[in-house]
């Protein structure tokens, strides 16, 4: 398996049935040699800096009906709140005090932000933040939207494929979403010129090696500039309640694996990482991560952008998180920069 670790490395790729070989024989020496690579293939690019992201949540109104989500139109138990432009705009205040360079808006699909209202509040950060990144991951839209928001100022899309087959997909969503769709939304995305982030949970109900193997290979296709990977987290109010969570081990092997095949891409380690292990942030740093998303939420919504049970670091201030954040990557060697932190081509 060692010789696929390499092969990987070198080739940047593998064959479908190699990828179900490597994810189907994981183990912790191989882990440990895969690690060793991406942590060198990292650094080789982004030396020991870890990229912030300031994350708002700024509603949780959906009208989708993901199976695996908290926050899903059918929950009914779901206390729904959004914040205003000024409260946004507040959050990003405190945000850039802190030293966040990046701006993360994300949120259900909540038809009362339309095109008009998204647009006036990315002009707006844009306006009173110019030297920030503005990140957009508000589901799947018209090409007009992306457009539009793209000319408003936005820099960076994420919108999760979820998984990359046919199959899966349909077991994890109602028949009115498509993968199709989903997948196209990312092409258009990226032919509008956004710096686009694609990615899914491991642990998915129903998910095997296979399916991984092909989320391997469409990431490969799609070429991103980022990839959000966490491990699926059971929401109680979900049809998926009783469904075990996706594990540690296999979410950093698949972190690892994704660093080999794209070494300059950004992509965190995510909260959810961090929900189902102490250290999962630092983990996933120490198996290739390069980024962390603390959250800037105001406190008292924090509890309700709830996707999943037991979510961290949804009582404390944004200052919090911070410093917390800070402390956490300088125990294992790395350091926060202030700094949009842009994607870095291959020269
Ligand atoms: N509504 C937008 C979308 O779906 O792209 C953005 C917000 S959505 C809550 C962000 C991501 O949360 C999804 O892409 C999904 O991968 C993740 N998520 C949802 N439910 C989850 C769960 N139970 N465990 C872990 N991650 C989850
Ligand atoms: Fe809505 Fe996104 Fe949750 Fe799906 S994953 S229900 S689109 S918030
Ligand atoms: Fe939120 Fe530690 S990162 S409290």
């Amino acid at each position: 398996m060692k010789a696929l670790i390499d092969k990987l490395e070198k080739k940047r790729n593998l064959t479908n049935e190699e990828f179900v070989a490597l994810i189907s024989n994981r183990n912790p020496e191989l882990d440990k040699y895969l690690f060793e690579k991406a942590v060198v293939i990292r650094n080789r690019h982004y030396e020991s800096d870890i990229y912030i992201r300031g994350l708002i949540e700024f509603t949780n109104f959906c009208k989708k009906d993901c199976l695996y989500c908290g926050i899903r139109k059918s929950n009914q138990n779901a206390e729904r709140y959004r914040l205003t432009k000024e409260q946004v705009l507040d959050c990003c205040k405190t945000g850039y005090d802190l030293g966040f360079r990046t701006f993360v808006l994300q949120g259900g699909e909540d038809a009362y932000f339309n095109d008009d209202r998204i647009c006036d509040m990315i002009k707006t950060i844009k306006s009173q933040h110019s030297d920030c990144a503005l990140t957009l991951s508000i589901g799947e839209k018209s090409y007009a939207s992306y457009e539009a928001y793209h000319n408003a100022g936005a820099d960076r899309y994420l919108l999760r494929h979820e998984t990359a087959n046919d199959e899966h997909y349909k077991k994890l969503h109602p028949l009115s979403m498509s993968l199709s769709n989903r997948k196209q939304c990312l092409y258009n995305l990226k032919k509008i010129g956004f710096q686009v982030g694609c990615g899914f949970m491991v642990g998915s109900p129903y998910q095997n090696a296979e399916y991984l193997a092909e989320d391997m290979l469409f990431i490969h296709y799609l070429q991103p500039q980022m990839v959000g990977v966490g491990p699926f987290i059971p929401h109680r109010d979900t049809p998926f309640a009783s469904e075990p969570a996706g594990t540690l081990e296999m979410t950093l092997f698949m972190l690892g694996l994704i660093r080999l095949m794209l070494p300059n891409v950004l992509m965190p380690s995510t909260t959810a990482l961090g929900t189902i292990h102490p250290k999962g942030r630092e983990l996933g740093i120490l198996a290739g991560a390069n980024v962390v998303m603390p959250n800037l939420s105001p406190t008292d919504v924090r509890n309700k952008y709830l996707l999943y049970d037991n979510k961290i670091c949804t009582g404390d201030e944004a200052a919090e998180c911070q410093y917390c954040m800070q402390h956490r990557m300088e125990e294992i060697g790395y350091s926060i920069k202030v700094d949009r932190g842009d994607y870095k081509p291959v020269v």
